[in-house]
Formats: structure tokens, sequence, C-alpha cells
């Protein structure tokens, strides 16, 4: 399944998004940004592009972070270096549920790339692609912080711990009897920030 032929589907349909907060929105990113001192409001930038990705289909296109500088007034450039170093934020369109499986020295250890293997034949796509159906992508990542409960993967806001494949297996039906869900990127910021 090629991630181009996906991605292109849903280029299209994020093009169709505006990229402009909706006044509620702008509100809430005025507010993060009036708890740092003038002039120093690129200290936002991290929750800024957290709730331009929630809000701009699940990914930050060149335009959604060359939005972010103007209301930051900082250069497109600052926006980018940041949105390229977290794994958390997503520089293509993304499926709906994003299998982030830590690959860091305990998850490592205890088989995660087993892990990996076994999903990407389940979902007959490669890490870094998505499947043909937008609903799921698999990424790896660098260690998420709960190391104890190693093979860990996030997905969203929730942490998928001692994995097995029978696990795997569980969770990927989950998911895709939750499909009515509009995005597992869309998470709560709007209430959290
Ligand atoms: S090594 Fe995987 S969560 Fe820490």
């Amino acid at each position: 399944m090629s991630n181009q032929i996906h991605g292109a589907q849903h280029f299209d349909k994020s093009k169709r998004l505006e990229i402009k907060f909706s006044e509620d929105v702008m509100q809430i990113a005025q507010s993060i940004i009036s708890r740092y001192p003038q002039g120093k409001q690129k200290s936002a930038l991290l929750p800024i592009l957290h709730l331009a990705q929630a809000e701009f289909g699940g990914w930050l296109s060149p335009e959604t972070m060359d939005y972010v500088a103007s209301i930051l007034k900082i250069k497109s450039i600052e926006v980018f270096e940041v949105a390229s170093f977290y794994s958390m934020f997503n520089l293509k369109p993304m499926g709906k549920c994003i299998l982030e499986i830590c690959q860091t020295s305990s998850c490592w250890l205890n088989g995660a790339e087993d892990i990996v293997k076994y999903i990407e034949k389940k979902l007959n796509i490669k890490v870094g692609e998505t499947t043909e159906d937008g609903m799921f992508s698999i990424k790896v990542v660098e260690c998420l912080g709960s190391c104890g409960t190693s093979p860990m993967l996030q997905c969203g806001a929730s942490y998928h711990e001692n994995l097995t494949f029978a696990k795997v297996d569980t969770l990927i039906e989950n998911y895709k009897s939750e499909s009515k869900r509009k995005s597992y990127t869309d998470l709560d910021y709007k209430n959290t920030l």
C-alpha cells in the first residue's frame, strides 16, 4: 500500500481546510501565547503546533507551518526545525490511527522489532506508510517513558503495554470497530492546553 497514493488522497482533503484558526481556537492560541513574556512568544511554539496539527487534518503542511510562524511572528524555518525534530508531529498526511511503536532499549530487548514486523505484515504496510483505507499508519519512535511495561506502543492518547501478537490483534480490531471516530490524532487540546 503506497503511502504516496494514500497521502495524495489525504492531501486533497486537507487542502480543502482553510489554514486559519476559528475564533474559538484563536482565543486558545492567544491565551497560550499570553503565558510568556512579551517578545518571547516563540516559547509557545510546541503547544501551538499541537493545536494546529489537531485543527488542520492531523498533520503540519508547509502552509500550516507558515501560518503558525505568522501567529508567533517567527520565521517558517524555525517552525519547521521544531516540527521536524519531534516524532509527535506529522509532516505528511497520516492515518486516523497512528501506531507509534517504541524501539528504544527496553522495548527493543523485549521484542519491539518483532512487534513492528508483525504489525507491518498484518496491515500490509511498512513503517512510515498508511493503509489504503486511511485507518492506520505505522511509526517507530524513541522511548515513551513506559520502559517497565515494554514492549509498548502509543496510539493517540492511549498506551498499549506489555504487547504480544495477540494483544496487537485485539487492539487493531478494536480500533477498526471504532473507525467512525474522527481521528485518533485529534487529542482534545482545547481543554488541556
Ligand atoms: S524503552 Fe520503550 S518505553 Fe522506554
